[in-house]
């Protein structure tokens, strides 16, 4: 049993790790500042694992903490993901990226010299083979250039882990090059969940698929590729976890640094991956054909053959996996924002979108009596139900409505018509409590998530249901 360091464990990639750790009987400490992840995910984990990880809500630039955690603890090995990763906000606060990658690889590696841990899993990013590289991408392969500053940072990264080896005998530092994770944990639980509008392919068609947004734009059909649309080496987050258990335990038998790739090896077309999606859930995802975006390779994807045989590691999931588990988790989301009924005995039904909810006041009827109140993320049943309310006295006392939210926050109504037959939306069972439960919609079962309004906001027991079991 080893006792894993995870910076930046509650994100995407991130907490499925700490998963595959935890059940493989490690035990693990989370060090994240929640900058892009929500505390729930802790709880979650332990959820899925029936362990709970140590948690330090922290900055990975904060030193005292960093000792604090190396002092109560006996860190065996450090996987770090803690870092910013937008590719466009990356051009536009350049330093703010430097500082935030770059200062906390520097702090955690002072801090684990001190405390003679000497064993670094780093994830890095197939975007270090930058622009010139042929393909596939083979680790021998130069990775000097990179295209925008959030991908610098992973080149400089490797590289001082590089020099830090070179210069420090005994130590061991992974470089782990991801291609395009996507999907989520089968408990629907853990998943990509992005705040604002999605910059990443799959988190926007899951997020199309939903009703939260209307349409998918692809980025260019005219690429050399056989469709003309990009293709990218995506692979199922829980393979890319458990290729982190394989490299910690190289890491514990090697000395030095050593990058591997970790994709499956073979390329996928925008258009292929929503066609996938669309087969494989059943549900519709509207697009058109927009202009390239800036930066776009036309293809990569991953030579595998190193992380085969050095680390025993392949990806198995297929594409359809990957799409059914991104699926499996915005209902998942869908179905912890199920709809509360607030003190007027109307009902609040609530749409995730980005870090917002929309909190749509429905009467018993169906009737959408106010349309949109942007919350912060609708944890609280309580905070719902007192929304709700707040929505009515605004009505009622001719109040404007509440201001959109800062940070970008995107605002979709919920019209009377995505009620009543638009199927991507998710329809609420509204019924006078203690009354006949109404039946669910159930052509896209995965979408449409049911509760009973509840009386005081109190949860009944096994509220939530799916109306249909998933598919497959
Ligand atoms: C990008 C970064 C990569 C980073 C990864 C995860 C680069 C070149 N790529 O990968 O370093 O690790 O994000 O943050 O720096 N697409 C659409 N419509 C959309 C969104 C995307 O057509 O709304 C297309 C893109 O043009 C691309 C493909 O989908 O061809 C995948 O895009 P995305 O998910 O953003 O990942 P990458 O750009 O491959």
């Amino acid at each position: 049993v080893m006792k894993i360091l995870v910076t930046g464990g509650a994100g995407f990639i991130g907490s499925h790790t700490c998963v595959e750790l935890l059940e493989a009987g490690h035990d693990v400490v989370i060090l994240d500042d929640l900058s892009n992840a929500s505390g729930t995910v802790i709880d979650k984990i332990e959820t899925i694992t029936g362990k709970r990880p140590a948690f330090y809500q922290a900055d990975a630039k904060d030193r005292t903490v960093l000792h604090e955690i190396f002092t109560a603890h006996r860190i065996d090995a450090v996987v770090h993901f803690a870092g910013f990763k937008a590719v466009g906000e990356s051009c536009h606060i350049p330093l703010a990226y430097y500082r935030n990658n770059l200062d906390s690889t520097l702090a955690l590696l002072e801090e684990m010299a001190q405390a003679g841990c000497t064993r670094f899993v780093f994830s890095s990013s197939a975007t270090v083979y930058g622009p010139d590289n042929a393909i596939p991408y083979v680790e021998t392969m130069p990775t000097y250039v990179a295209t925008n500053p959030y991908g610098w940072t992973k080149v400089m990264i490797e590289q001082i882990l590089r020099d830090y080896c070179t210069a420090t005998p005994g130590f061991t530092a992974v470089l782990l090059r991801y291609f395009n994770p996507i999907g989520g944990h089968p408990s629907g639980l853990l998943g990509d969940d992005p705040n604002g509008i999605p910059n990443n392919l799959m988190p926007y068609i899951a997020r199309v698929a939903a009703g939260q947004l209307d349409k998918l734009t692809i980025f260019g059909d005219d690429y050399p590729t056989p469709d003309g649309t990009c293709r990218r080496d995506y692979l199922h987050v829980v393979d890319l976890a458990k290729g982190h258990l394989k490299a910690i335990d190289y890491a514990m038998e090697h000395t030095g640094a050593e990058a591997f790739n970790l994709g499956t090896g073979h390329a996928v077309s925008v258009l292929e991956l929503v066609n996938t999606f669309m087969e494989a859930t059943g549900v519709n995802v509207p697009y058109v054909i927009g202009p390239r975006r800036e930066g776009d390779l036309p293809q990569m994807w991953a030579d595998t053959h190193k992380a085969e045989t050095i680390l025993g590691w392949k990806a198995e999931k297929t594409v359809a996996d990957m799409c059914r588990a991104s699926w499996n988790f915005v209902c998942s989301v869908k179905k912890q924002l199920c709809p509360v009924r607030n003190r007027n005995n109307k009902t609040a039904v609530s749409l995730r979108d980005g870090c917002f909810c929309c909190l749509h006041l429905v009467d018993p009827g169906g009737a959408v009596v106010r349309d949109r109140l942007p919350v912060h993320m609708g944890e609280q049943r309580d905070d719902r139900a007192d929304a709700a309310d707040d929505i009515e006295q605004r009505e009622r006392h001719g109040k404007p409505e509440l201001p959109v939210p800062r940070q970008g926050g995107h605002m979709l109504p919920l019209r009377q018509k995505d009620i009543e037959r638009d199927d991507r939306v998710p329809q609420p069972a509204l019924s006078e409590a203690g009354g006949p439960r109404q039946q669910c919609r159930a052509d896209h079962a995965e979408a449409l998530l049911c509760e009973q309004p509840q009386r005081n906001g109190a949860q009944q027991p096994g509220g939530a249901r799916l109306a249909t079991p998933l598919h497959n």
